[in-house]
């Protein structure tokens, strides 16, 4: 399966399938020159780095391997890539390969954006959040300690390439935080999509290929949908973000470490589902459907009892300074249709409170 994704210099192919690592034919082309460098992080680097290294056996292949984890997203690693590729001779035609989660696609994308003025860049997503989220779009970044993903720049990749294959060792918990990306983007724009989940939950749980195929390829066509018709996020990309005002707010309040960015979106899809409820006229058979959904997902669906509503509340004020929205939240008008509203402050506080235990 391919989808093209259109960008102002040009255009991107992402194929998606099983076992497409194992047969590069569809797309070893994309490899332009004579040199690559695979960057991917240490878990996971001997899982596919040497059946990537038989592939680029005929070009100058080098590797470099970050630390597993989301403080790698940082200055002194992207440094180090650049050392890397100036001292091993890394030329205008060479492509950086990034295997891995969406940290490896991040700091790969941006190493790549800023070497030599820019150079081609390969993205294998393994993580199946990088696969429907971070691998799209061309957002490239690592992260500044004052926050996430503050420094970056615009940078499409050559390919993207998803096999399916490579999710057989994803660990569960990230499994399933992904799965809230594929949520989200069946909530914002496809009603169909969204029943299509709920009908194979198990399925996709028991992580069927058949179906996981299926639904990678509705979330990333939604996702290439959304961003080809708005590349800088001037407006219609901003519909991507349903969730994460408050899912980014629950992950700072506990300090990045107790939820997953998915699961954390998870409760702010639930949290925004509700406002959507008084603000945009979901109905209240919707929300329940969705919060059916998520809990059958086994995603987290309520805040916390021990959550600080304080903190919460400022936590989201914090994040819409940040963006120069005000407080545009994006709300559903049904399943499968989202819109960008402009909510009153107070209307935020009964959201802000733990679910009664
Ligand atoms: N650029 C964008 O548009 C965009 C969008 C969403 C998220 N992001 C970024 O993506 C990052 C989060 O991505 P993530 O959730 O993939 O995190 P991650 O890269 O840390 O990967 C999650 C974990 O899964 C492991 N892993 C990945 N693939 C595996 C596999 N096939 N088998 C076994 N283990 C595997 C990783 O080693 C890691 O431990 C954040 O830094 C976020 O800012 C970027």
């Amino acid at each position: 399966m391919i989808i093209q994704v259109k960008h102002h210099l040009g255009e991107y192919p992402v194929y998606i399938g099983a076992d497409l690592l194992a047969n590069p034919q569809t797309w070893l082309s994309h490899i332009k020159g004579r040199q690559v460098m695979m960057i991917s992080n240490q878990s996971i680097a001997a899982n596919f780095l040497p059946l990537l290294h038989h592939h680029f056996k005929h070009l100058q292949c080098d590797q470099f391997v970050l630390a597993d984890g989301e403080s790698s997203k940082n200055w002194q690693n992207l440094q180090q890539i650049w050392d890397a590729l100036i001292s091993q001779g890394h030329r205008r035609d060479t492509t950086l390969v990034a295997i891995g989660g969406g940290v490896v696609t991040d700091i790969t994308g941006f190493a790549a954006a800023c070497y030599l003025r820019g150079v081609n860049y390969i993205s294998i997503p393994t993580s199946l959040l990088a696969q429907v989220d971070a691998a799209i779009g061309g957002k490239t970044a690592i992260n500044h300690p004052r926050g996430k993903n503050l420094i970056g720049a615009f940078h499409q990749p050559q390919a993207v390439i998803i096999d399916t294959h490579s999710l057989r060792s994803l660990p569960e918990r990230h499994f399933r935080a992904g799965l809230a990306e594929i949520i989200k983007a069946a909530l914002i724009q496809d009603q169909i999509f969204f029943h299509f989940l709920e009908n194979n939950s198990a399925a996709i749980l028991a992580r069927d290929e058949k179906i996981l195929t299926q639904i990678i390829y509705r979330a990333c066509q939604i996702k290439a949908h959304i961003v080809m018709q708005d590349e800088r996020e001037n407006q219609q990309r901003a519909l991507l973000n349903f969730g994460h005002t408050f899912g980014h707010a629950i992950e700072c309040v506990f300090d990045f470490k107790d939820y997953l960015h998915g699961e954390a979106v998870a409760i702010g899809m639930v949290l925004a589902a509700r406002l959507s409820l008084t603000e945009t006229g979901l109905t209240v058979a919707e929300f329940d459907r969705i919060v059916a959904l998520l809990d059958k997902l086994t995603l987290p669906c309520h805040l916390p009892p021990t959550i600080d509503s304080e903190k919460l509340l400022q936590a989201i004020y914090q994040d819409k300074k940040n963006s120069h929205q005000g407080l545009n939240f994006i709300l559903l008008t049904k399943i499968g249709q989202s819109i960008i509203k402009s909510i009153q402050p107070e209307i935020l506080k009964p959201l802000a409170l733990p679910s009664p235990s």
